[in-house]
């Protein structure tokens, strides 16, 4: 197993020597890879992984997002529906662990656990998030089986949501990032995983040609109907909530316990942080901002609401309504 690891280091380190390389949003740049920006040795890398040592099975449920699309509300609601049955919810695991390491990253989890064979012995159905867009995936990915729910959001809140993370998450040493650099970047599509459009556009595609496999979902309408999504999430996944679940109140408990409210105001998500990598490591408080619809109007100015707007109506016009 190690020579194939090393093997995949290597084919990484040749690969990324010959990317087109654009301005990243921390410290370290962003690479172009087939259509997509990425942070080299953190998203590239464990795609490589992924794409070299991962075996998908028809039983995994994948959380496809962008990332600040809603990431960290749906692997709560995804972990406390799956689970629903294994614990109660006074003692329940999502109010003393933070959802991310409720529902790992699925390139993350490769990194961490070398050799990467302990991931195959996992109970199913595994549950992983990953923000590769649908064209870059492998193809055990998506034959295996496996199901997808994905969630998109506006991309004006998914801006102003990613401007003030990166800001938090930048290292203190760094001037802050201007909302006009970050507002240019997004827009060229120089955003981790980006372009945006293309990445909400090919899975958009995919639930249209398998929507038995792909479930796609808008922020937006998951807050505003939160019981209706749920209850489709779960018909999705192959889980529905029985009429006595219904009656009990178990839809409502779901979403009371993975609400922004709850979630923002537990001690582990105030306080503690969640380590990705050696280089990454967030403050759990920062994946909870705001937890609103339409912020974005307290932030951008009229010109870059115009502009986004219209290259969000040029590519997205069929998706977002
Ligand atoms: P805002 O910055 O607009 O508040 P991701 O999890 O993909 O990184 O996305 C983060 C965004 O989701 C942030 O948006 C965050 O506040 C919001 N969020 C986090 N938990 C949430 C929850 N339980 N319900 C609704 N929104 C949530």
């Amino acid at each position: 197993e190690e020579a194939d690891y090393q093997k995949t280091i290597k084919r990484f380190e040749e690969l990324v020597a010959s990317l087109p390389k654009g301005k990243g949003w921390m410290t370290e740049h962003l690479v172009y890879y087939k259509g997509c920006w990425l942070t080299a040795y953190g998203a590239l890398k464990g795609l490589m992984f992924i794409q070299d040592h991962f075996k998908a099975q028809p039983t995994d449920i994948f959380l496809a997002t962008f990332p600040k699309c809603g990431t960290t509300w749906l692997k709560a609601l995804i972990f406390a529906t799956m689970n629903r049955s294994r614990y109660d919810f006074p003692s329940h695991p999502l109010l003393s662990a933070s959802p991310h390491d409720c529902v790992p990253f699925l390139d993350a989890y490769i990194f961490q656990n070398n050799p990467v064979s302990s991931i195959h012995s996992l109970p199913s159905p595994r549950l992983f998030a990953t923000h590769i867009p649908y064209d870059l995936l492998p193809n055990s990915m998506i034959s295996s089986g496996s199901r997808f729910v994905y969630i998109c959001r506006n991309p004006k809140d998914v801006l102003v949501s990613k401007w003030v993370f990166m800001n938090k998450a930048r290292p203190k040493e760094l001037p802050p990032l201007s909302l006009e650099d970050a507002f240019e970047l997004f827009c060229k599509g120089v955003s981790h995983y980006g372009p945006f459009w293309d990445h909400v556009l090919g899975y958009w595609k995919a639930s249209l040609e398998s929507p038995e496999k792909i479930l796609f979902l808008k922020y937006e309408e998951m807050m505003r109907e939160p019981f209706v999504l749920l209850k489709r999430l779960t018909e999705f996944l192959g889980q529905p909530f029985s009429l006595e679940e219904e009656s009990d109140g178990v839809v409502h408990e779901i979403i009371r316990l993975c609400s922004f409210e709850n979630l923002s105001s537990l001690e582990v998500n105030k306080t503690k942080v969640k380590r990705f990598s050696n280089q990454l490591v967030i403050d759990n408080c920062d994946f909870f901002r705001k937890g609103r619809v339409g912020d974005w109007e307290n932030h951008l100015t009229k010109e870059m609401i115009e502009r986004l707007d219209q290259i969000t109506e040029e590519k997205l016009e069929m998706v977002l309504d």
